[in-house]
């Protein structure tokens, strides 16, 4: 069976391995104005969230506490999310990986902030490197500047799928995104984290061309509520 992802507008992404699902830094209606369902709708075994900014983990404490979902963060952002409620935790940190029974994941280097929606601390932000058992290989960056350190990724054998931020301003826009799809060998590029907010608006088209023109690169333009079968 493929690995299916289900977009939901800004940076959260559903992603069904048939055996396990995943929610990646759960925003969603009304939180997220472009997200066309609620955290209520979301079924989970496991939540992943890149940093402890709002627009990443606003419905993480719930979507944990009616599902039991674990969260898989940093080491400070699960803490907080225990605070919350959220029982079933597993903290991590930059460099680590961890397998998991739907693969293998590793937290990458993100350059961004991290403070909980309280004001707490939220440890370094990151992203993820997921190995899935069935052989996909999945690249999150999260939300981050274009970094060197992405070319370590594609040195280790590239990836199937990368999800970069495109929407500037808070994050990498589109000309660095494409340079990073270049740096971690990515045959296939999602955006995300665009056109939530006036500040980040972005044509993803016109992204999505440049990526082909200049870089040879597929990339994948989602419309809230949309899926891709990977
Ligand atoms: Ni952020
Ligand atoms: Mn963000």
């Amino acid at each position: 069976m493929p690995i299916r992802l289900h977009y939901f507008g800004h940076s959260t992404f559903a992603i069904d391995t048939g055996a396990h699902k995943l929610i990646i830094d759960p925003f969603l209606s009304p939180n997220n104005p472009l997200a066309p369902v609620s955290a209520e709708a979301i079924v989970a075994d496991y939540i992943l969230l890149t940093h402890g900014h709002g627009d990443h983990c606003a419905d993480a404490a719930a979507i944990a506490k009616r599902t039991g979902a674990m969260v898989i963060s940093n080491f400070e952002v699960v803490s907080w999310m225990q605070q919350q409620g959220a029982e079933n935790g597993h903290g991590m940190n930059l460099g680590g990986a961890y397998s998991f029974p739907f693969g293998r994941v590793k937290m990458t280097i993100a350059h961004h902030s991290s403070t909980m929606p309280d004001g707490s601390p939220g440890g370094n932000p990151a992203g993820f490197l997921i190995h899935f058992d069935d052989g996909v290989d999945l690249y999150i960056a999260g939300d981050t500047a274009l970094t060197y350190d992405m070319k370590l990724i594609g040195e280790a054998g590239g990836v199937d799928l990368a999800i970069l931020p495109i929407g500037d301003n808070f994050t990498m826009g589109p000309d660095d995104a494409i340079t990073a799809a270049q740096f971690v060998q990515a045959k296939r590029v999602i955006p995300c984290h665009y056109n939530t907010f006036p500040p980040i608006k972005q044509d993803a088209g016109a992204f999505a061309a440049e990526l082909r023109r200049a870089a040879d690169i597929e990339g994948i333009v989602l419309n809230p509520g949309e899926e891709y079968a990977l």
